[in-house]
C-alpha cells in the first residue's frame, strides 16, 4: 500500500497568504497542515509516500518536509507541471505507485479519524474505491455524493450548482490500481481540470466495488480564512500539550494549555491558553487569548489577541484594540503610534482584508 499527498496547485482561495507560499505549508497551531496528513498516513501503517508538487511552491515544500526521515516515511516528491486536476495528479503519480493499491490524500484536509480502520475495510472487502463523505451546509463547495438507503452510492458531482444531496466528497481516498483504467476514460470538466470525482463515477458506472463511509469527527478543508482559524481553534483544543522552553520573566502569568518554543522571551505577558507560540520570538507587555497560535521569530508588544493565527516573522506593535479573528501573513508588519493615532497610514498587498471593527 502506497500514499499520494498532493500539494500542487494554486492556493488561490488562501491569497494573499499563498502569494508567496504553499497553502499547505501555512501552520495550524505552528505545524503545516501538510505535515498532519503525512502523520496520520504514517499511523496507518503506510510509509512509501509520494508528495504532489507544483513548479511555484515544490522547493519551499521539498525542503521543509524533507525525505521523512521526521516521520519516519521515504517520501518522494512528484512534480505536476500545471494544477490539470487531482485525477491528472494521479496519473503524473502512475510511475511511483505502479500497481499498488493507495490512499490518496489532499494536502490542505485535516479529519479527526483515523484511517487504519478505513484501510482495513478497504483492504479485506477488495474494494476498488473507498470514499468519505460528510454532511455540510454548502454542498455546492464541494464533491458531493447521492447514496441509496443502504449507502451505497449511486452518483457523484463535483461542484454541483443544485445538489442531490448535503454528502459532500471529503478529500481523502482509497483506491484499487482499477482507478488508473477510470482516469484513461475521462474527461476535463466544465472548469478544465480532470476531476477524481468523475473517475470514481466511471468507477461505478463500470460496476466496480465503491463504498463509502460517512465520517462522524471533524473535517476540516482549510481553503479559506475562517476554515484555518477554526482548523486552529479545533487542534490547539484536541492536540496541545503544555510544553514551556522558551524563557518567562516574573511579571508574565501563563494559564491553561500553553507551548512556548526555545529562544522565545515574554516580558510582563498574559497568557490564556490554549495557545501556542514558535521559537524566537520577543513579547512584551502583551494579553494572549485562548486559540492563538503565534509562529517562529514573531514580535508582538503592547498587543492584545485572541482567536488568531500570526506567522513567521510578523511584527505587531502598540495596537490597543483587541485583535481577533484574524490572520497576519509572513513577515507583514502591523503598528500604531504611542498615542491614539491621527492618521493611518498603510501599505496593503493586493487582496488583504482590514476591517477596523
Ligand atoms: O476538500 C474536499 C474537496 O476537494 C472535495 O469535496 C472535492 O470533490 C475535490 O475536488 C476537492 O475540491 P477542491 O476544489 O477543494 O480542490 P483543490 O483545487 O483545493 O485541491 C485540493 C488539493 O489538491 C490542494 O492541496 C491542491 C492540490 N492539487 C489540486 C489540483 C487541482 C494538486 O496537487 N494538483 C491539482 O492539479
Amino acid at each position: 500500500m502506497k500514499a499520494i499527498i498532493l500539494s500542487g496547485g494554486k492556493g488561490t482561495r488562501l491569497r494573499p497568504l499563498t502569494y508567496t507560499g504553499a497553502k499547505q505549508l501555512v501552520p495550524v497551531a505552528n505545524k503545516p497542515i501538510l505535515w498532519y496528513g503525512i502523520e496520520a498516513i504514517v499511523a496507518a501503517g503506510i510509509t512509501d509516500i509520494g508528495i504532489i508538487i507544483s513548479p511555484e511552491t515544490g522547493e519551499e515544500v521539498k525542503a521543509k518536509t524533507g525525505n521523512g526521515d521526521r516521520f519516519g516515511a521515504n517520501i518522494s516528491y512528484i512534480l505536476q507541471d500545471s494544477p490539470a486536476g487531482l485525477a491528472h495528479a494521479v496519473k503524473v503519480a502512475r510511475p511511483f505507485l505502479g500497481d499498488a493499491p493507495f490512499v490518496m490524500y489532499l494536502g490542505d484536509n485535516l479529519i479527526q479519524n483515523e484511517l487504519g480502520g478505513l484501510l482495513t475495510d478497504f483492504k479485506e472487502q477488495h474494494m476498488d474505491g473507498l470514499i468519505m463523505l460528510r454532511p455540510v451546509a454548502n454542498p455546492s463547495a464541494f464533491g458531493v455524493a447521492e447514496v441509496d438507503a443502504q449507502g451505497r452510492v449511486m452518483r457523484l458531482v463535483e461542484k454541483p450548482k443544485v445538489p442531490p444531496s448535503n454528502l459532500a466528497l471529503v478529500g481523502i481516498y482509497f483506491f484499487a490500481p482499477t482507478i488508473h483504467e477510470a482516469i484513461d476514460r475521462i474527461q476535463p470538466s466544465a472548469r478544465g481540470e480532470l476531476e477524481i470525482t468523475d473517475a470514481i463515477q466511471e468507477l461505478i458506472h463500470q460496476q466496480k466495488r465503491v463504498e463509502a463511509r460517512q465520517i462522524e469527527g471533524w473535517w476540516l478543508d482549510t481553503g479559506k480564512k475562517d476554515d484555518l482559524l477554526e482548523a486552529n481553534q479545533i487542534i490547539l483544543d484536541t492536540c496541545l500539550q503544555s510544553d514551556v522552553c522558551g524563557e518567562v520573566d516574573e511579571r508574565s502569568q501563563v494559564f491553561g494549555r500553553v507551548q512556548i518554543g526555545a529562544g522565545s522571551r515574554l516580558i510582563n505577558c498574559t497568557v490564556r491558553g490554549p495557545v501556542s507560540i514558535g521559537k524566537d520570538c520577543h513579547l512584551e507587555n502583551c494579553f494572549i487569548g485562548p486559540y492563538s497560535s503565534v509562529a517562529n521569530n514573531v514580535t508582538l508588544v503592547e498587543v492584545e489577541l485572541e482567536h488568531s493565527v500570526i506567522l513567521q516573522g510578523a511584527k505587531v506593535t502598540g495596537i490597543h484594540q483587541r485583535i481577533v479573528d484574524s490572520v497576519i501573513g509572513q513577515r507583514a508588519q502591523l503598528k500604531t503610534a504611542p498615542q491614539r493615532p491621527k492618521a493611518l497610514r498603510f501599505m496593503i498587498g493586493d487582496d488583504c482584508q482590514i476591517e477596523l471593527a
